[in-house]
């Protein structure tokens, strides 16, 4: 998959020529099914600033509405900035799960995306595995009707403590992705446009990366609270227009994909309707 010149487009190519659409198709689709969101430990090697370069301008190749582009990145690679940044995304996360009635409808909500097995994964065709409790625990959890008992348990597993929060600090960068408002479409009655394209450039991203050997972990407790976004946004003197979309590690891998978080999606002929829905 790593290019190799193979299935590049030579000048005298016919466009039409089916052994060159044959060895295009393949490379393209064995990168699009290849790539993996990677969970382990990453290499505290920096990424080199060509290979950073690279990975931007394969997400500025993405198509966006109006040709509008609106999207930024913002790569941190100061290791006082990365322990920064865990520090807030991980204590606003601790305060989440430790304050508030929204616990149990939080459990409740994952739920129907967890999986017990990598047979049941590949049944299904979606969700995620999670090894480390079992179905039994999760199921009692969201029976409770009391959400005391779950604080400390969730607190353990998602908060600054866990291992999502260990992941983050030892990462030699994260990358955040912006959304430029003012680039959005005006006649847009919603960002559905700006948003989709936005989409688009951050999947070019992870592809560029699979294809350069760089492992990608997009980590929403970096971005999915609005106290942490203004945080972060804050601490990385992010100009108010631009709203922070996304967030990922990024880095060489320092361990095998762990098999547990297996491969899976629902067959294309299970999300395709012909005609009419
Ligand atoms: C918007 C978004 C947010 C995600 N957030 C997380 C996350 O917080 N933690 C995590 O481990 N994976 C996260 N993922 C990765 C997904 O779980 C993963 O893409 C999905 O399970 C499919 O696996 P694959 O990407 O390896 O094919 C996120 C992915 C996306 C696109």
């Amino acid at each position: 998959m790593r290019s190799t010149g193979k299935g590049r487009c030579e000048q005298n190519d016919t466009p039409h020529s089916a052994a060159r659409i044959e060895t295009q198709k393949m490379e393209t689709l064995e990168a699009i099914s290849g790539r993996r969101m990677y969970r382990g430990r990453l290499d505290e090697r920096k990424l080199e600033e060509e290979v950073l370069e690279r990975l931007v301008a394969a997400a500025g190749w993405a198509p966006s509405g109006h040709n509008s582009q609106p999207w930024e990145f913002v790569i941190v690679d100061d290791d006082a900035l990365i322990e920064r940044i865990a520090e807030i995304a991980t204590a606003n996360f601790d305060n989440f799960l430790a304050t508030g009635s929204h616990l149990l409808q939080w459990v409740r909500n994952f739920l129907p995306w967890l999986r017990w097995s990598a047979r049941e994964l590949e049944i299904r065709g979606d969700g995620i595995f999670f090894e480390r409790w079992s179905r039994s625990d999760w199921e009692a959890l969201g029976r409770l009707k009391d959400e005391e008992p779950i604080r400390a348990r969730m607190i353990e597993m998602f908060g600054s403590r866990g291992r999502p929060s260990i992941l983050i600090r030892s990462a030699p960068c994260l990358v955040f992705t912006l959304l430029d408002t003012t680039r959005k479409i005006p006649d847009c009655s919603n960002d559905t446009m700006a948003l989709t394209s936005v989409g688009a450039a951050m999947q070019n991203f992870r592809l560029a990366a699979h294809d350069l050997g760089v492992a990608v972990h997009e980590q929403s407790v970096l971005y999915d609270l609005p106290e942490t976004r203004a945080a972060i946004s804050g601490l990385l003197r992010i100009p108010g227009h631009l709203e922070i979309v996304g967030g990922m590690r990024l880095g060489y891998p320092a361990e095998a994909s762990k098999s547990s978080h297996s491969h899976v999606r629902r067959p294309a002929n299970s999300v395709t309707h012909r005609n009419g829905y």
